[in-house]
């Protein structure tokens, strides 16, 4: 007998879901019987995205769109609900990293990661909460937190405060919206092998290969796979975690074990 995590009748939006985690993400959630909304600013790498979950037979729809505007946000939400009839899986997932210090950072660059890692959470939830009052106590938000939502580290001040934000307000909002059904969430990866991960390599002036070694010193010496993450999606999205809410389920291998 097999255990059911199957998603069958419900629909996901995955925000950032051209990319990296995201997109593993919305191909998990169709694996397992979602239509999936991918919602990203990349229009190729999205409609990639939605290709592939077509390639195995899924269904799925991109939204492109900017999760840190208002109206994009409700747009987007309104467009799944048209789409599918209904929304019972949020991935707030769409970030951005700088690394950068308090004195090598940008006003504009503080804004712009509070804004698409944290307030649009807030938008996007605010939009689709309603819509998921419908899906009878099915409703899951689940919020990409990071290692750095937990722990401090080098030069990524507003990326750790972001992040940190991310975790709390996941608490906060589980508090509020358990009562009507909808359980809120977060995962927290450690370092996963996305472009975001090579982007800081860059960022910091690091070969690929130095950034890597050094990412893999942790338990499960490894660096994580977008799979990796995208399966701790699946059993929060899934009625596996029935009972699970406001939780941070950190996904890395064991590097915050020590
Ligand atoms: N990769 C890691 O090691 C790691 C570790 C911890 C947490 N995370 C978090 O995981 C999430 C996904 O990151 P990733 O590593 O897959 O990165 P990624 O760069 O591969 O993917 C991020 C996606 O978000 C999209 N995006 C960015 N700004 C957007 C906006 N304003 N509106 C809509 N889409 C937008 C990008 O176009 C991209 O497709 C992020 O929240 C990140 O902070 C990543």
């Amino acid at each position: 007998m097999a255990v059911d995590v199957s998603l069958d009748g419900r629909a996901a939006l995955v925000t950032g879901g051209a990319s990296g985690i995201g997109r593993a993400a919305a191909l998990r959630l169709a694996e397992a019987g979602a239509r999936v909304a991918v919602m990203d600013l990349d229009e190729p790498r999205g409609l990639e995205t939605v290709d592939l979950i077509r390639a195995v037979g899924g269904d799925a729809v991109l939204i492109v769109g900017d999760v840190s505007r208002d109206n994009e946000a409700k747009s987007a939400v309104n467009a799944v609900v048209e789409q599918f009839g209904r929304l019972d899986v949020l991935c707030n997932n769409a970030g951005i990293i700088r690394r950068r210090t308090v004195l090598t950072l940008t006003e504009e660059d503080w804004d712009r990661v509070m804004a698409v890692n944290v307030k649009s959470i807030f938008l996007m939830s605010r939009a689709a909460i309603p819509a998921m009052r419908g899906t009878a106590g099915r409703g899951s938000i689940i919020n990409t937190g990071s290692g750095w939502g937990i722990t401090g580290g080098a030069d990524a001040v507003v990326y750790c405060a972001s992040k940190a934000a991310v975790v709390n307000m996941t608490r906060a909002m589980a508090i509020d919206h358990g009562p009507e059904g909808i359980r809120v969430n977060a995962v927290s990866p450690g370092d996963t092998d996305t472009g975001m991960l090579r982007q800081e390599a860059h960022e910091l002036g690091q070969a690929w290969a130095d950034f890597e070694s050094g990412s893999k010193e942790r338990p499960l010496a490894r660096l994580g796979q977008p799979r990796d993450i995208a399966d701790a999606v699946l059993f929060l999205a899934s009625d596996l975690s029935a009972w699970v809410t406001g939780a941070n389920l950190v996904v890395d291998g064991g590097g915050l074990a020590g």
